[in-house]
């Protein structure tokens, strides 16, 4: 029997629209309300260290007036690493962060900063938070978040979504999952994903999560947010079908 993948919609984006002016609207929490209503699994958000989208105050509503899981994207640094542990969200992925960046661009390198990351990943797996490393499809990182003991392991979608889909870069998105779930890792996957492109990756046997943002909360623009959140469900579910 395939495994079922679940839907984490990030909704960073709406916080990014309702900060163009300052005020509340539109608001995140609303969006996570509306995404769980059309079938999200999980609600992710990042929260910058320049705070552009997310603010402090948004995460610890997440937590508290959610029901799904909360994915907590963050760099691994001391200050994210406080408000992790303050807030507990339900999961951490941590992701690579620059400040000049428009969106996470690389993913991290695991195999090169293994000695900073471990006690990070000590210290949320300690507070009972399941933690994820945002990776290149590259068997050197997966190998290097085997040996941290990360749970969960998020591959990087951006370069096979800018390439329009090419086959070489879904190729290595699926012996990148083969290989982690052979690693005993949980695989999830997510950046530049939309309605165009994510058959393909759907149909990743491996993959049990994907996290989908931007593409939904513009599309949301034309035909609301349930209805966006809904029709991704259904070409995630046609894939696996
Ligand atoms: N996964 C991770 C780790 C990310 O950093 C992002 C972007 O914040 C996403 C998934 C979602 O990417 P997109 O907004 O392009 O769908």
């Amino acid at each position: 029997m395939t495994m079922p993948l679940r839907l984490g919609v990030n909704i960073d984006h709406v916080a990014t629209i309702r900060n163009a002016r300052g005020g509340n609207h539109p608001c995140p929490i609303r969006a996570a309300h509306v995404a769980a209503a059309a079938g999200a699994d999980g609600i992710t958000a990042h929260l910058r260290e320049d705070r552009r989208h997310m603010t402090d105050a948004d995460i610890a509503r997440l937590v508290q007036e959610i029901d799904l899981p909360l994915n907590l994207e963050m760099a691994a640094t001391d200050e994210m690493l406080a408000i992790a542990l303050k807030c507990r969200p339900h999961a951490a992925c941590i992701v690579p962060e620059r400040r000049a960046e428009r969106t996470t661009e690389g993913g991290l390198d695991a195999a090169g900063q293994q000695g900073m990351l471990k006690p990070l990943v000590e210290r949320l797996r300690d507070a009972g938070i399941r933690v994820s490393l945002f990776v290149a499809p590259e068997a050197r990182q997966i190998e290097a978040a085997a040996q941290l003991g990360v749970p969960v392991i998020e591959l990087h979608t951006g370069p096979y979504a800018h390439s329009g889909g090419a086959a070489a870069e879904l190729g290595h998105l699926r012996k990148a999952a083969a290989m982690a779930k052979q690693l005993g890792l949980e695989v999830h996957a997510g950046h530049g994903l939309s309605f165009a492109n994510v058959g393909p990756v759907a149909a990743i046997p491996e993959l049990s999560e994907l996290n989908i943002g931007h593409f939904l909360i513009g599309e949301a623009l034309f035909s609301g947010l349930d209805a966006a959140v809904r029709a991704m469900r259904a070409r995630m579910d046609a894939a696996r079908a």
